[in-house]
């Protein structure tokens, strides 16, 4: 057989703490290798959306019964917006990126992600993505669950104050109305819920590597992860 003259792919998964700019680096590295870059937050949120929409969740309940009888009648996808250069996320075929984002699916998506039958569903969509080699997957539980062979996995962290200053800047910047110490007391109990529950809770696999990024610039922690990068290509033989 003749070898393949294609370079090798790796699978890379990106977990981390809320806010600490997984998906960001994680778009600029998909762009740069020319992968395929799933946020399958993005998945989590849109989920959520569907059950604030049928109503099934509000500050003080939780219809998981309805939400789950409903989880055949879901369909997430992603789809590649040519004008934006991006990839935006569908609800049942209607373009929900903008709404997915709003701090009041925040507030929920914790509560809504701890359902295992919701992770089980959703799980499914994201492996069978990363069948084909060359994707880029941020998230939660994708070292530990959703692609335990990807050959580089990062665990990315920082301090929960630096994370909510970057939030609110980030939603200042948007022209939403946005209170600092509330976003600060959301990034706490996004980390306690996600860390604490019983389905998936977020931990750095084993073999993950640990990138606190609190006292580092966009430019040193990009140089970080590509050395790690290209080490794992060379490994690999793909470069
Ligand atoms: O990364 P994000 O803030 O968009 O994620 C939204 C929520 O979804 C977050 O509270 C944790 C949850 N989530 C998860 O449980 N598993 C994933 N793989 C991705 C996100």
């Amino acid at each position: 057989m003749t070898p393949s003259l294609e370079p090798h792919k790796i699978n890379i998964a990106i977990d981390g703490h809320a806010s600490t700019g997984k998906s960001t680096t994680a778009k600029e590295l998909a762009k740069r290798l020319g992968y395929v870059y799933v946020d399958t937050g993005a998945m989590y949120r849109a989920m959520t959306l569907w059950a604030l929409e049928n109503g099934w969740i509000g500050p003080d309940f939780l219809d998981k019964e309805a939400l789950i009888a409903s989880l055949d009648r879901v369909d997430i996808r992603f789809r590649f917006n040519p004008a934006t250069g991006k990839s935006e996320t569908f609800l049942n075929g209607i373009n929900v990126e903008d709404q997915i984002r709003r701090p009041g699916i925040a507030d929920y998506v914790s509560r809504v992600a701890e359902i295992p039958e919701v992770r089980r569903k959703l799980v499914e969509i994201q492996q069978q993505i990363a069948r084909e080699k060359g994707v880029i997957m941020d998230g939660r539980d994708i070292g530990t669950v959703v692609m335990p062979n990807a050959e580089l996995k990062i665990f990315m962290t920082a301090s929960p104050e630096i994370r909510a200053e970057r939030r609110f800047r980030e939603l200042r910047e948007k022209g939403m109305d946005v209170d600092y110490e509330e976003i600060l007391r959301n990034v706490r109990e996004r980390d306690r819920i996600d860390s604490t529950r019983k389905a998936s809770p977020l931990r750095k696999a084993g073999d993950a590597r640990l990138l606190d990024n609190s006292q580092l610039s966009p430019q040193e922690q990009y140089d970080i992860i590509m050395n790690w990068v290209k080490e794992v290509l060379r490994e690999k033989g793909g470069i």
